[in-house]
């Protein structure tokens, strides 16, 4: 009965491409630990070193963290939600000077409620090729039509919404604004010229940009100045926030429009208060205080040709990329392997995601085995 499963993991194995998941032992603001090995962690969203930091744990509970529960046992449309959320949906709303914002359980719930039900039978979405599997994802489930511009390629973006914008009623352009996988930013001044040209609603995920960059860290879209002319602005907590979660940011009839339709929000159980009391306060307390140490990993990135905190060393092949990890492991650097279905074919890679806790000399002799 499960031999056609068995297959299918032997040619992944064949290939490999098979994946299993590492158990370490522990793991802090900087290191991970496999038994006594220490690793400096290159392989974490956690940019800022708010994540599995004891200190800023100790801190929050002492402080907020005792009053919150752990479990909210139900959706907030079945039982309604404590104070504590709607108070962080304020906060970002302000933050972001928009009219609402609403919360998700994760950035992936936040893309597949989003991109599902944003685009109707006779809507089309226009997507940038290399977006995160939760936006393609929903965009398969949604009732309208999608096309994939090449990745980052305004010319191929303008091209398709010439040939198709005028077929269809509302039309949607939704792009990360920092790739997870390449580290590269997307060009948000020429995306908002076409949004207004071809008159879209425009969408963008900030996943690996909210906590890193802007004045308040509010990501790409604040760094340059041009929060007002996005529709809705995707951000997640599980990355530079050490936290867990995922907000939308945007005009209030598109926030009541998700609430009633994107069903990843509607159908599932709320995060707990205290996760939700916690991601407000890491936003309240920490993101202020991060501006010189995010500069400064900007800057250590820029230097490695990149520019974000996300560091691609393509490799190509899936053996290579796996063999050059373990070399890294070896040397203390813990890295892992990116192989398709997360990148395309032929491009895999070793993704190298810095952190404000990491040093220019803790990467010297990476640099130097890498080559
Ligand atoms: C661009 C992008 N959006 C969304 C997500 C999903 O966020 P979360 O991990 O909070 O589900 C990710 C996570 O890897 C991502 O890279």
């Amino acid at each position: 009965m499960y031999e056609s499963y068995s297959n299918i993991l032997k040619t992944l194995e064949e290939h490999s491409h098979f994946r299993t998941i590492k158990d370490f032992t522990k793991k802090d603001e900087k290191y991970i630990y496999f038994g006594e090995k220490r690793l400096l962690n290159l392989s974490s969203n956690n940019y800022l070193g708010l994540a599995d930091n004891r200190r800023i744990t100790e801190e929050f509970m002492k402080t907020v963290g005792g009053k919150y529960s752990f479990g909210s046992a139900s959706a907030r449309l079945l039982t309604g939600s404590l104070p504590v959320y709607k108070e962080l949906e304020d906060l970002l709303a302000t933050l972001y000077n928009k009219e609402a914002t609403l919360l998700y359980n994760s950035g992936y719930h936040a893309n597949v409620g989003i991109s599902s039900s944003i685009a109707q039978k006779d809507d089309v979405i226009f997507s940038d090729k290399l977006n995160h599997a939760s936006i393609i994802d929903g965009m398969q489930l949604s009732q309208g039509k999608f096309f994939r511009y090449q990745h980052n390629d305004m010319q191929s973006l303008e091209k398709l919404l010439e040939r198709e914008r005028k077929n269809y009623k509302n039309a949607i352009i939704i792009t990360e604004s920092v790739f997870s996988m390449d580290g590269d930013i997307a060009d948000l001044k020429t995306i908002i010229e076409l949004k207004k040209k071809y008159n879209c609603i425009l969408i963008i995920d900030e996943a690996h940009a909210f906590g890193v960059f802007g004045e308040k860290g509010l990501g790409v879209a604040e760094k340059l100045g041009v929060i007002d002319d996005i529709d809705l602005l995707v951000g997640t907590f599980g990355k530079a926030a050490g936290s867990m979660g995922a907000f939308v940011t945007g005009k209030k009839v598109l926030i009541d429009f998700l609430i009633n339709k994107s069903r990843s929000f509607i159908f599932s159980t709320a995060l707990p208060p205290i996760n939700i009391a916690f991601t407000k306060w890491i936003i309240e307390n920490k993101f202020p205080h991060t501006f010189e140490k995010r500069q400064n990993m900007l800057n250590i990135a820029k230097k490695m040709g990149s520019e974000s905190h996300i560091i691609p060393v393509i490799i190509g092949d899936n053996q290579k990329t796996v063999e050059m990890c373990n070399i890294l492991y070896e040397n203390g650097y813990f890295t892992l392997p990116i192989r398709p279905p997360t990148v395309p074919e032929g491009t895999s890679r070793i993704r190298i995601s810095l952190t404000t806790e990491i040093t220019e000399k803790d990467l010297e002799n990476l640099w130097n085995i890498i080559g």
